[in-house]
């Protein structure tokens, strides 16, 4: 007999057999959508009012011609011109799942069909309490003590909800540090993290940061010495004002960059010498590296007080310890997803955990290898066209055209063409383009064919 009402509901075997039927629908019809294929001339003109018609809506069009039509499979997505792409760069490195995936579309339904379209901080379903368990279980594995979660609705807000939680708790001070050409995000407080002068035009000044260098591989101790030296420039300068750090790991949106544990070792040292928080904002490292955080692949577990995640995490949430949790009254909204990302998040993050993605020999690490062998290869007959690859884990870039933006741009813009979804990271100090996978979708023979029709690209410019 069932104890609640929802437990016969979840149950009822109406709703297996209605879940069955819509899987079997979809495999039906995503068995078509099995490779890359151009667009249909006959839906040329109407796909493109469509886009006409949302430039003008947003106020400005949009980067890719593209819209989707809801379906895909796997590392595939079907636009609505008729034509299906690879898709590598999944949103920016959201669709960690690939397209129309069973497992997730199982779990959104289930969220879909419960009482509410969006959970609040007000009122949760249980759904939220195996969220949390599960960010927390894993987030303290390796002995980090964040095992506070408050989940939030995009990674920009975790970010800004992390900086009030280190702003009250090392109040009076009043800066940060974050690292040069990192990425936070675009509210009115991250647009003065983020270092990058566009993306603050014309804004108010919200946050005092000081700029640190990032790691540089082929100057291992220099760099580490002068990122130390310039820290401890600005606490002279400013004693006592110092926060936080915000570190990205590995700097995604700047071109995936890699730091080392040792660089930021030295670092995290002269925070905890000077009362200055270890902030780590993983919303695009997430389940990306060999560890599902990218704080334990770099083993600073015993370091972070906050970490922020989003993208991979379909619910964004900042982590915090006991020592930062904020007083009442800090923080609250009135959203934490919808029930079907909840619902979601959990699939996909306990998917990772148990499913043989992490480690020295799981998946993101043999994706990773394939995509990097092949792309040492198209360098090596095209050395003047591409160099690389770099990256770690589900996170690979490349130069192309000795990192022109306009050749990096038309690049792009043709390999979109020829049906592979890919992104720039801008100037710093190259263009660097750069892919984000499906992880869950992807196997090596779509990194074969990718690396194929990049080649084809290259030699097409
Ligand atoms: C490192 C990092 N932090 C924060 C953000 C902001 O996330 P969102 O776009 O969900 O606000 C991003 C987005 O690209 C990111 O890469």
């Amino acid at each position: 007999m069932a104890k609640t009402i929802a437990e016969g509901f979840f149950n009822d075997p109406r709703l297996e057999k209605a879940k069955k039927l819509i899987q079997e629908a979809l495999t039906e019809h995503q068995t078509h959508i099995n490779g890359v294929k151009p667009a249909n001339p006959e839906l040329k003109e109407s796909y493109d009012t469509l886009l006409k018609k949302v430039a003008g809506f947003r106020g400005g069009a949009l980067f890719y011609n593209y819209l989707g039509t809801g379906i895909g499979n796997g590392p595939f997505v079907e636009l609505a011109d008729g034509s299906v792409k690879y898709d590598f760069i999944t949103g920016i490195g959201v669709h960690y799942m690939g397209h129309s995936h069973h497992g997730v579309i199982e779990a959104q339904i289930n969220g879909a069909i419960s009482n509410t379209v969006m959970n609040g901080h007000l009122q949760q379903n249980v759904d939220t309490a195996q969220l949390l368990e599960i960010f927390s279980h894993e987030a303290c594995k390796y002995g980090a003590g964040i095992k506070n979660v408050f989940l939030s609705t995009s990674g920009a807000m975790a970010n800004e909800n992390a900086f009030k939680i280190i702003f009250q708790r090392r109040s009076p001070a009043s800066r940060f540090f974050a690292f040069e050409k990192c990425f936070a995000g675009r509210t009115l407080g991250m647009a003065w993290v983020t270092d990058k002068a566009a993306y603050r035009a014309g804004l108010p000044k919200t946050i005092d940061v000081d700029y640190i260098p990032f790691y540089d591989a082929n100057n291992h101790q220099g760099s580490i010495d002068a990122a130390v030296k310039v820290m401890k420039k600005y606490i002279t300068r400013f004693p006592g004002h110092h926060a936080g750090f915000i570190m990205e790991l590995i700097q995604g949106e700047n071109g995936s960059w890699v730091g080392h544990t040792e660089f930021f070792e030295a670092l995290i040292a002269v925070c905890k010498e000077s009362n200055i928080s270890v902030m780590v904002d993983e919303v695009q490292t997430f389940a990306r590296t060999s560890e599902l955080f990218a704080f334990q692949h770099f083993k600073l577990d015993k370091h972070v007080d906050v970490v922020t995640v989003g993208k991979n995490s379909q619910v964004c949430a900042t982590l915090f310890t006991d020592d930062h949790k904020p007083k009442p009254g800090l923080m609250s909204q009135t959203f934490t997803g919808s029930a079907a990302q909840i619902a979601a998040s959990h699939y996909v993050i306990s998917s990772v955990v148990k499913g043989g993605y992490l480690g020295e020999n799981g998946k993101i690490e043999k994706l990773h290898n394939r995509f990097k062998q092949n792309l040492e290869k198209i360098s090596k007959k095209n050395p003047e066209k591409l160099s690389g690859p770099y990256g770690i884990g589900a996170m690979v870039a490349m130069t192309v055209f000795a990192g022109d933006e306009p050749k990096s741009k038309a690049f792009t813009m043709k390999l979109f063409e020829n049906g592979v979804l890919s992104f720039m990271a801008s100037g710093h100090p190259t263009t660097r383009v750069r892919f984000l996978m499906p992880v869950m979708a992807t196997e090596e023979k779509h990194i074969d064919e990718v690396c194929e029709i990049i080649e084809k690209t290259l030699a097409e410019i």
